[in-house]
This record gives C-alpha cells, structure tokens and sequence, in this order.
C-alpha cells in the first residue's frame, strides 16, 4: 500500500478534533472547542462537553474534508479516541467514526489518547525514533512512558498519584484570580515574575520518595500550598506579587517534571525524550527539558505548541503508524472506554 490516508476523530474532553493524514504528512487539522462555555465553570463541566461535541462533529468532519481537498469516501481507514477521557464526550466520537466506518466500508481503529499524543510528534519531525521516552502532560494526564514500538508496545513508568500537571495550572490559576485554562495564563504571567521568590513543594522528589515513586508524580501538594500561601499574606494584608507566585509555582512543576523526565531516558539507556500534552506547551518546561536533555545527551523532540493540545490529527497519526504496522483494525463493538489502561494501544 501506498502510505494510508486516515481519518481520526478526537473528543475525549472539550476539543472535538477532526484530523486527516497521508502517512506522516498533515492534511487536515481541523478543531472546534468549547472551552468558552466551561471557562465560567473553572473546569470541564462532561454534560456541556458532550452537548457541544454532538453540534460540531458534522461541522468538523465537513472542514477537515475540505481543508485536505479529500472526498471522505477516498479515505483508507478511520481512527478514533477510545479512551481514555470522558465517557459521554468519548462515545459522540465513537458513535460517529463507527457510523463513517460502517457506511464507507472501511476499517476502524479504537485507539489510545496518550499514545495518540505520543504519535503526533510524527507529523512535524518524521518517524518516531523507537525506542523512546515520552512524557504527556496535560489535564486529565501526567505520564512517563517507556515506547518501544507505538503500534504495538507501551509500557507506563510512572504517572501522577492525584491532580495532573495541567489540572494543577488550571486550579492555582484560579486561585491567582486568572482566566481559565490557567496554564497559558500561568506561562504568560510568570515572565515578569521571579521563580526563586516562594519555594514551594517539589512533590515525591525527596530520598524515600524516588525509592518507591521514582517516575511518579504528585501535584496535590504544592497546589495547597500556594492556596495556603495566598491565604496567609491575604490575612497578613500583604499585597501578592502574582507574577511571582506564579512563576515559584511555574518553576517548581516544571523543575520535577524536567527532571523525573530526563532520569527515566537515563535510567532505561534510551536517548529520545518526546512530549506531549497541553503542559508541553509550556515555555518554561520546554526550556529545561531541552537545556537538561542536551547536558545528559539525550535528544529532544516536542511537537509545536498547536499540535501537544488536543487534536484529531494526532489520532490520525496514530491510525496511519497502526494501518502501516499491519496491525488488525478494531472490532466494530469496541466501546467508550474512560479509563483506557495506557498500555492498550488500541481495541
Ligand atoms: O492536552 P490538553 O489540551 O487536554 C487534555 O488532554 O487535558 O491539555 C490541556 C491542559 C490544561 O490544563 C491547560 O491549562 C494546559 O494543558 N496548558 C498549559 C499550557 N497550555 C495548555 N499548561 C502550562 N503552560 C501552557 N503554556
Ligand atoms: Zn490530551
């Protein structure tokens, strides 16, 4: 076969995404978000996400099509998020991928969001260098991820024991009284500000912590203790310095999440680092992973900032590395499955 063009639909929370790939080329990246209507909220609120992905879905289908110059009946093979995510938001795109693939007649794959966040790097710097390291960081997941072959293995290092990464952005976000999502926010604000003015808690970093938790994560912690630290000085009558907080917070998540990164690619002898996620967008993360990764030899590779937040061209990419492995498409009654376990690639 020439190289697969493939369809994918992402809406495992509130980004309905409708990618279209050739092989590893980008044809299409089209994606409709409800992030305005949960923004009051201060989170995703599932009901108002599953509304919002049924009104889109047609929409996003219709441009993604148009944007690649394709005919959805030209199509090789379809591919959709299957989990993990959530649940009422994951089956609109499933319903609607079965119904594509039953119509067309054409072969489905239910497959792994974390593994699609990992295979999207493929689309801006070409075939996944295997093995790898990868890291995804957004706001349901914090992951440390040991990939030696993507179609078909995937093995879980470490993950976060409470909030994620982006999950703790987003609430110190709101404690600082900014905009949701609060990671962007967060990025923009600490700029001005000083990162070594509030030492916060760098969580499970500590001697006893490695030995049991080496590559996991908590975050929980350090998102009480700027809620403490804000409340302490509101009390003192202390003006806050948010840029300040900010940036300590900033500096702290980053600094663990830099570090626990690097060491795994050490510790299993691999030389590639990928990142994924929301919080790979992050600048600061960005810079200490590529200033660390080159001080211990490992090679870097993170997708720009558009293609680490959710979308449907990374399930596409997942779906063209799945059709040119020859791996079998999914049973056409696989389901909406919320806690998709990471080392299932696909149904
Ligand atoms: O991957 P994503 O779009 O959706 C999930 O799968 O969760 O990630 C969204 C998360 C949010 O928590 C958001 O605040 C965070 O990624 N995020 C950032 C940045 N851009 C997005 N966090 C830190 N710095 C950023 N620049
Ligand atoms: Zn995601």
């Amino acid at each position: 076969m020439t190289e697969p063009l493939v369809l994918g639909i992402e809406t495992s929370c509130d980004e309905t995404g409708v990618g279209i790939v050739r092989g590893h080329t980008l044809l299409a990246d089209a994606v409709a978000s409800s992030v305005e209507e949960h923004a009051r909220f201060g989170g995703v609120v599932p009901e108002v996400a599953s509304r919002a992905h049924l009104e889109a879905m047609v929409p996003t289908i219709e441009r993604a099509c148009k944007d690649a110059g394709i005919k959805l009946k030209d199509v090789d093979a379809i591919a959709v998020t299957a989990g993990p995510g959530l649940v009422g938001a994951l089956l609109v795109g499933v319903a609607a991928a079965k119904s594509l693939a039953y119509a067309l007649d054409k072969p489905i794959y239910g497959v792994n969001h974390l593994a699609s966040h990992v295979a999207v790097d493929t689309l801006e710097h070409g075939p996944l260098p295997e093995p790898a390291i990868a890291m995804l960081v957004s706001g349901g997941h914090s992951s440390i991820l040991h990939v030696p072959d993507l179609a078909k293995e995937v093995i879980s290092l470490g993950a976060t024991m409470d909030d994620a990464a982006g999950e703790a952005f987003d609430k110190v976000a709101r404690v600082l009284g900014l905009a949701f999502p609060g990671g962007p926010e967060i990025d923009r604000i600490a700029k001005s500000g000083n990162p070594t003015v509030i030492d916060f808690p760098r969580g499970l970093t500590s001697k006893a912590d490695i030995e049991k938790h080496e590559f996991d994560f908590s975050f929980s912690g350090i998102k009480t203790a700027v809620a403490r630290f804000v409340e302490s000085e509101n009390k003192k009558g202390n003006q806050i310095n948010i840029a300040d907080v900010a940036a300590s917070f900033q500096e702290a998540v980053t600094d663990v999440l830099s570090a626990k990164a690097i060491a795994a690619c050490k510790k299993q002898g691999v030389e590639y680092l990928i990142l994924g996620g929301g919080v790979a967008a992050n600048s600061r993360l960005r810079y200490l992973v590529e200033t660390r990764a080159e001080k211990a030899g490992v090679k870097v590779r993170i997708p720009r900032p558009g293609l680490c937040t959710d979308n449907g061209a990374m399930v596409a990419a997942l779906g063209s590395i799945m059709v040119s492995s020859g791996v079998l498409p999914s049973p056409m009654q696989f389901g909406a499955d919320s806690s998709m376990p990471i080392n299932l690639i696909h149904y």
